[in-house]
């Protein structure tokens, strides 16, 4: 029987804050294959996630298919948008909420992870940023742009740097975007689309550069759109979610399951001459090129 078997390796996954996004369905998928499970989280949300998860408001979404509960080895605060303490300025250092978890800069966490598993075999980058992604692109200041590239496209390059020097020969790394990286999805603003687009450039180029330095392969998946708490931010979900439903070849709603599931192969052994790729996890989305919904439509052409 051909099956995804991780047993023994171990997966560090940025970007978890509650049981809602896709953080947490390839998290479970990982832990489904038998993956040992390292959270990175959002430093700002670690106390709102650990008092939730403690209090038992995951438990039903832990569940794995032989009963048991998903469970991590360690959770750390992570602020994957800086990369060293010094580039941590005044104001969020001083923040409360921050200071309740020193050593959350990417550099300090790959250092911690490091001394703490010795090696680790999975990375997975699932998490974005983007202050001003409610407002066009052309109304985007340069502050709010380069905010967005940096929490969501260089986050992944910088964690890549840290991690890869203590990834096993073999490992995966795997990152989320999402079609406005090609396509015009008026709404996903702010520099939001030009971080994705950099997001996947940049996947081809350190597949070649980690392929090359650690034997390790890198993949990003385009999912489409999912009722995420980040997704639910930008404030239009529900209308893309209904979008996709009745304009892709697949019309149904995306589960985090069907996620989870081919993030788990593309970075499981069976995967192992996949790297530079986009795979595109949408229910088929991508591939259309009309609404077949459009009232400009004059005569129905679904079938
Ligand atoms: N939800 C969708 O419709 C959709 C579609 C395609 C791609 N994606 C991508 O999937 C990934 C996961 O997002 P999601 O929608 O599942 O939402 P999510 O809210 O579950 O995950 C985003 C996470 O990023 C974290 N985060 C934000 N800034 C951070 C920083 N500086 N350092 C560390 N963590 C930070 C947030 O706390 C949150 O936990 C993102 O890259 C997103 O762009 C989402």
């Amino acid at each position: 029987m051909l099956k995804i078997d991780l047993k023994g390796k171990k997966a560090f996954i940025a970007g978890i804050g509650d049981d809602q996004g896709y953080g947490w369905a390839i998290a479970k998928a990982l832990a489904e294959a038998g993956a040992e499970i390292i959270i990175g989280t959002w430093t700002p949300i670690v106390k709102i996630f650990t008092t939730s998860w403690a209090a038992g408001k995951f438990d039903e979404s832990r569940k794995l298919s032989n009963g048991n509960l998903m469970e991590y080895a360690k959770l750390y605060a992570l602020d994957a948008s800086f990369d060293k303490p010094e580039d941590v300025p005044n104001e969020i250092k001083e923040n409360k909420r921050y200071q309740d978890n020193a050593g959350y800069t990417v550099s300090e966490v790959a250092a911690a992870v490091a001394k703490d598993f010795g090696h680790i075999d999975i990375l997975v980058h699932s998490l974005a940023n983007g202050p001003e992604v409610k407002k066009p692109l052309l109304e985007t200041s340069r502050q709010g742009y380069l905010s967005a590239v940096s929490s969501s496209a260089y986050s992944f390059v910088s964690l890549l740097a840290h991690f890869g020097p203590f990834m096993n020969q073999g490992g995966s790394a795997l990152t989320l975007s999402y079609l406005a990286s090609e396509r015009a999805v008026p709404g996903y603003g702010g520099g939001m689309s030009s971080a994705k687009a950099a997001l996947e450039s940049d996947t081809r180029t350190l597949a070649y550069e980690a392929g090359r330095k650690w034997g390790i392969r890198i993949n990003t998946i385009s999912a489409g759109a999912y009722r995420s708490r980040a997704a639910r931010a930008i404030g239009f979900i529900d209308s893309m979610i209904e979008y996709a439903k009745v304009n892709a070849p697949l019309p149904k709603e995306l589960t985090g399951n069907e996620v989870g599931a081919p993030a788990a192969f593309l970075l499981s052994p069976l995967a192992s001459a996949i790297t530079g790729t986009i795979l595109y996890v949408d229910n088929g989305m991508h591939a259309m090129g009309i609404a077949i919904d459009s009232p400009a439509l004059a005569s129905p052409v679904t079938d």
